[in-house]
């Protein structure tokens, strides 16, 4: 009995955050409206910054890895969670479930480590000026990039075979909105030890040593903001970086508390709303928090959407993918490293 539930064509019942259908009609129309404007949000930004040969400086490039890394993240779960309520199915496939799992820790490790490169890219320009061009050269760049996605793969494999290696019985329900590890472990009956050691260990490497680079670089570009003659830039810079602060700590505070902090099992509550705020409103923010004070990314926003008549766009995209097939130009020097003014503008920290 035990083995013929371990086939692969067995399900498992998402109950989704609420069982009662109005409410679920409800969901489902936030949950599209928070999902079509992550897509559109994220998708104009890449957009923007592939089109415009202003920004194709490395805080763009990363900025744009990260809003395609956002779509990803949304598209992970919550399109999945949307066919359940029109469909009034809760069922996801054993194969489908493996794969939420293993695409939301991929695109989650990612976010978490664009992030930290982010910071780390941030720092170099303020507090390291004279070595920045050489630390932040085309080549390092994608060696950064790439580096996040195999250290993403690996954690993300690792966890998902671990989770391919237990076995589960007659109860097959997650009080959950997507297939998260945090639940199905609690729902396994075999021994899960092994899961949670590589969960404290290697997942928790993954959370924490990016997260200690995010606060390590802001820590250094406070104390040089501090530094700033000037009352008004100083405040402006300051507001910017409270607002990635805010989205940095929602993000990973969250993220810790649902895979670091074991909950007891009756707590499904606290730890759907902690997947809301990682899986589904972290990405919403990160676009509008990081182009907010962005002037630079304002203009190319307004130049990409009415500069431009809509017939004009298809072309603009073609140009684009022709251009990235082509040998990429070298990205714009760093900034006029004395103008200070010009880091505010760029909406830095
Ligand atoms: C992501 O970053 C790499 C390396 O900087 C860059 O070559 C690539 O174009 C970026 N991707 C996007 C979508 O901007």
């Amino acid at each position: 009995m035990g083995s013929t539930n371990q086939t692969g064509d067995s399900v498992f019942i998402l109950l989704g955050l609420s069982g009662d259908p109005g409410q679920q009609q409800i969901l489902f129309v936030l949950f599209l409206a928070l999902y079509l404007v992550t897509v559109g949000g994220n998708l104009l930004i890449v957009l923007a910054i592939g089109t415009d040969s202003h920004l194709h400086s490395p805080m763009y490039f990363f900025l744009a890895n990260l809003s395609l890394d956002d779509i990803c993240f949304s598209s992970a779960t919550i399109p999945k969670m949307l066919a359940n309520i029109q469909t009034s199915s809760s069922a996801i496939s054993y194969a489908g479930c493996l794969s939420q799992v293993y695409f939301s820790f991929l695109f989650g490790d990612l976010d978490e480590f664009f992030l930290a490169v982010m910071a780390y890219d941030r720092f170099m320009a303020i507090c390291r000026p004279l070595s920045y061009t050489t630390a932040m050269s085309p080549r390092n760049c994608v060696l950064l990039v790439a580096a996040c996605w195999v250290l993403a793969q690996l954690n993300s494999l690792l966890h998902t075979i671990l989770l391919a290696q237990l076995t589960f019985c007659a109860d097959r329900t997650i009080p959950h909105f997507f297939c998260d590890l945090a639940p199905l472990l609690l729902l396994s009956c075999s021994s899960t030890s092994i899961n949670e050691l590589a969960l404290i260990s290697v997942g928790g490497a993954v959370i924490l040593l990016p997260l200690m680079c995010i606060l390590g670089s802001y820590v250094y570009i406070v104390s040089a903001i501090l530094r700033m003659p000037s009352a008004g830039s100083m405040h402006k810079a300051f507001s910017s970086c409270g607002s990635h602060l805010a989205v940095v700590s929602l993000f990973y505070g969250t993220a810790i508390s649902e895979y670091l902090c074991p909950s007891p099992p009756g707590s499904t509550d606290e730890s759907r709303l902690a997947a809301v705020s990682y899986a589904v409103v972290t990405p919403l923010l990160n676009p509008f928090v990081y182009s907010l004070r962005n002037h630079d990314l304002q203009r190319a926003l307004y130049r990409f959407l009415c500069r431009r008549k809509p017939s004009n766009l298809l072309g603009s995209i073609q140009k684009l993918v022709l251009a990235h097939s082509q040998t990429p130009t070298p990205p714009r020097d760093s900034v006029d490293l004395s103008d200070e003014q010009g880091f505010l503008e760029m909406g830095i920290c």
